[in-house]
């Protein structure tokens, strides 16, 4: 009988608490000075987008000939059936190594001002051609990239079509050029977007009130623009410094970048969205729950304990970031000629 009155009086506390915060009444003109829905078609700067570049980027996306193994292809550690990311705290690669950061996903990066933790490659171009060629994902060079896909037909006159004024399209470059284009199609349209478009039942109440919470405590100011991050630069412990599992000392963040000591531990703040199907969290990935997750950013980088009830509605605000993947056919890929590079160890 105790315990059946403790939970109606739990239950009746949380009631008046959840209707004790109102929402504001120009909650989505607020909401829209700090965010921006998606844009229907994204912009790949320098890119000409074209169905055959997109076309092209999906079937280098999914193959693992990209890699010197052949094992691990984009998909393998950016797996689109799933958050576009691997769910490992870090990512496993070429001779089965493990890197030093949580794969983000590759859903609206297309979005963010600079690409990976640390910003260090300026967009989607630049950044594909990391991977292909760090040792401890796919371990490859260009010379043996560009061997590989010269030796399949399929794949000569793919880059031709997508590149039909270059007399010889199979480079690294173009490589990276047609990734860029096919991840830029990678967007994923949320509940959130159809609510700043004007849409008053896109979202419930607790998810509004987690906006509101989210938009008054501070966390706007970082996680703002269309992907709600992906532009500035702060430190991880910008009042209090996470424990050390959760921010590692050897890895410096954008200090390895800039070499200016007061970006040691700095890092790109990290878009939102879809962040309820990408756990584990930071760039350590060593918090699985995102409720951990938004209570360390409460005390870290705004010096605030959050109220279970005010994690609870924030997280509930996160979710609607949560969007529609696109339906993705796996692609057939072009077969191996006697002259493909053969897979090493
Ligand atoms: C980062 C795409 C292969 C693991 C990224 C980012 C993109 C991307 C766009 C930056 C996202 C952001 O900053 O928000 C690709 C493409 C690949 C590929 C197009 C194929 C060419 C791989 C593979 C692995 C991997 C095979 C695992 C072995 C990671 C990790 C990061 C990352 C750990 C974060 C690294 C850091 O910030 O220092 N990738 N990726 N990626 N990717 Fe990939
Ligand atoms: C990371 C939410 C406030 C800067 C994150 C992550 C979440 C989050 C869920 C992990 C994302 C992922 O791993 O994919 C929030 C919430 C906030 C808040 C709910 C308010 C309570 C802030 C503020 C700043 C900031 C005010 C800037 C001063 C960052 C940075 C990271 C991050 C730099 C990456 C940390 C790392 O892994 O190195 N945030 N955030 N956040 N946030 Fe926030």
């Amino acid at each position: 009988m105790k315990i059946l009155f403790t939970a109606v009086a739990v239950a009746l506390v949380a009631a008046t608490a959840f209707a004790a915060q109102s929402i504001p009444p120009n909650l989505r003109e607020t909401a829209l000075a700090t965010f921006k829905p998606l844009p229907f078609t994204p912009a790949v700067t320098n890119n000409p987008i074209t169905p055959e570049k997109i076309a092209l980027g999906k079937a280098l996306f999914f193959d693992p000939r990209l890699s010197s193994s052949g094992v691990f292809s984009c998909n393998s550690c950016h797996n689109l059936a799933t958050g576009g990311d691997d769910n490992r705290e870090t990512s496993i690669g070429h001779g089965w190594q493990k890197g030093q950061r949580n794969a983000p996903t590759v859903f609206n990066s297309v979005f963010n001002k600079s690409q990976f933790w640390d910003g260090r490659a300026e967009d989607l171009k630049a950044q594909a051609k990391g991977p292909i060629q760090a040792g401890v994902e796919m371990a490859n060079t260009p010379h043996r990239v560009v061997e590989t896909f010269k030796s399949m037909p399929q794949y000569v006159e793919w880059f031709h079509s997508a590149f039909p004024e270059e007399a010889d399209p199979i480079t690294l470059e173009n490589v990276a050029n047609a990734l860029a284009d096919y991840e830029g199609t990678l967007v994923t349209p949320a509940p959130f977007d159809a609510f700043l478009n004007g849409d008053d039942t896109a979202i419930g109440p607790e998810e509004k009130q987690g906006l509101a919470l989210f938009i008054e405590k501070g966390c706007s100011s970082c996680h703002s623009g269309v992907n709600l991050g992906g532009e500035g630069y702060y430190p991880f412990g910008l009042v209090e410094k996470p424990t050390a599992d959760v921010l590692p000392e050897n890895d410096k963040g954008r200090f390895a970048v800039t070499n200016v000591p007061e970006d040691s531990y700095v890092f790109r703040v990290p878009s939102l969205r879809n962040v309820a199907i990408t756990a584990p969290y930071f760039h350590s990935g060593k918090v699985w729950d995102l409720r951990e997750a938004v209570a360390i950013m409460g005390t870290t980088q705004l010096g605030q304990e959050l109220t279970q009830i005010e994690i609870d509605r924030i997280v509930a605000y996160l979710h609607s970031l949560t969007g529609k993947r696109p339906e993705i056919t796996y692609p057939i890929l072009p077969t191996e000629t006697p002259t493909t590079p053969r897979p090493r160890s």
